[in-house]
């Protein structure tokens, strides 16, 4: 049964995960995630990670704004070890919205000036920060002028809501040209890396999972052929710019029928996505990013919430299963893959008792590094509150309220309703003053 969050200490959330049969993991030591770590020869200071987190705040052109500038240098001064941006875009069709970043050659100089104030921001603490882009096309939920442009690998009748548009061979070819370009600018902008986003059903795990996409070299049943966008698309970066390391964001499983990693009943299955994951390790993928779920027709796997946006059905789970989920998910991954350091996600549930667990993960080596994402718009600093205290502050941190998602939904500036709230609160207050 879902319950919000009402644990002070880690003994009343190991007592409520016992009752729940959940194994949870749990450290008083929280020194693992304050350990640097080799990433092919970059020292990252800590092992802690802010989560890529679209907020819908670019200029119309694609390039990160004054509040865009805004989150990521307190990102940067917070602490994190990574700071993996959020999707931006390839392509101005593939944009969630319109002011989604997208990153082009007319503006890729805006995204290597904030790269540079990034880094010269950085806490003394974690000097030098690795820095990930996340490249995506929003695929089905593309909406470049602010109305939804659906484009899809294969339609699924669970998701559509409308027809979408099926991209054809010669589309994903040129896109997959864009991809290739879009890794050239960023290498040329000073990023560390570069995520070729395969989760949360935008457009890469759309096409990983299209099995009934007919008489395509991009689709169908054979996993060869529905793996073939993501992995050309990587063997040409590889090729074109040698110097700049590759991830990706991967989906493990999407948990509805039709989606990667799933059985015919829409529950997990990974053999496909471990065959998938054989197949990065063998081009030498070094990093991963683990995550499940579509944010969009089953949130509470993603990220475990005590408040659903308005309207969406409260889950019958408890939010302590979706967490535990996503930790035996991952740790399932690190074990079959010990060579390849993996970034595990979903903890932000856990508020301020969250180091404890991520702790004991980190640890156990069942992830490399705990990625926050909604407790970085709320709470930038806590690494640096980590690592001076030991501790992470109750009132600073996010409390799952749903808030900056009903904002990026809106096509809103997004961030923490409750923590930022001089801009964001006011943000939300605009958004339901205009009755939305
Ligand atoms: C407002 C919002 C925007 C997000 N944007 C992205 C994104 O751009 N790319 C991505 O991979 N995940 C995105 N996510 C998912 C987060 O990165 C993260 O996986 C999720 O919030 C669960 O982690 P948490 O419990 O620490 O919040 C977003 C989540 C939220 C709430
Ligand atoms: S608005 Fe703030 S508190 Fe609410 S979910 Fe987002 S980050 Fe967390």
């Amino acid at each position: 049964m879902h319950e919000r969050f009402r644990y002070g200490t880690g003994n009343d959330l190991l007592q409520k995960a016992k009752e729940l049969g959940l194994e949870l993991p749990w450290s008083d030591d929280i020194s693992s995630l304050l350990m640097p770590f080799d990433l092919n020869g970059f020292n990252v200071s800590n092992r802690l990670v802010v989560q890529p987190m679209e907020a819908h705040d670019s200029e119309n052109n694609g390039s990160p704004s004054e509040l865009t500038r805004r989150r990521y240098l307190r990102y940067a001064s917070g602490g994190s070890g990574i700071i993996w941006y959020e999707a931006v875009s390839v392509v101005h069709e593939g944009r969630s919205g319109p002011h989604q970043l997208w990153i082009n050659k007319l503006n890729f100089d805006s995204f290597a000036r904030l790269n540079d104030e990034v880094r010269e921001h950085a806490s003394n603490q974690a000097p030098d920060p690795f820095l990930v882009i996340q490249l995506t096309h929003s695929g089905r939920y593309s909406k470049p002028e602010g109305v939804p442009k659906p484009q899809v690998g294969a339609p699924n009748p669970i998701l559509d809501k409308t027809t979408p548009v099926i991209l054809t061979d010669d589309d994903l070819k040129r896109l997959a040209d864009r991809f290739v370009e879009s890794a050239r600018l960023a290498y040329r902008a000073g990023f560390n890396a570069i995520d070729l986003k395969a989760c949360h059903g935008y457009l890469v795990i759309d096409l990983l999972a299209a099995k009934t996409r007919e008489n395509s070299i991009f689709g169908g049943e054979e996993t060869r052929l529905r793996f073939r966008f993501l992995l050309e698309t990587i063997d040409r970066i590889k090729d074109y710019v040698p110097e700049i390391m590759i991830t990706t964001r991967l989906g493990i499983s999407d948990l509805y029928t039709g989606g990667f990693g799933v059985d015919a009943d829409g529950e997990p299955d990974f053999t496909e996505s471990l065959q998938l994951v054989e197949q990065l390790a063998s081009r030498g993928i070094e990093l991963l990013n683990i995550t499940m779920g579509s944010p969009y027709h089953n949130p509470h796997v993603s990220r475990p919430y005590d408040t659903p946006v308005p309207g969406s059905k409260v889950p019958e789970e408890h939010p302590l299963q979706g967490v535990m989920r996503m930790i035996n998910g991952t740790a399932l991954f690190r074990e079959r893959f010990p060579g390849l350091a993996m970034v595990g996600s979903g903890w932000s549930y856990l508020r301020h008792l969250a180091p404890g667990v991520a702790a004991a993960v980190i640890g156990s080596g069942r992830a490399t590094f705990a990625g926050f994402g909604r407790n970085s718009f709320a709470y930038p600093s806590m690494p640096l509150d980590l690592m001076n205290t030991g501790k992470a502050a109750p009132k600073k941190t996010c409390i799952t309220c749903s808030g900056c998602t009903r904002l990026i939904r809106s096509l809103r500036p997004g961030g923490c309703v409750i923590r930022d709230r001089e801009i964001y609160g006011n943000e939300l207050k605009k958004m339901i003053a205009d009755g939305k």
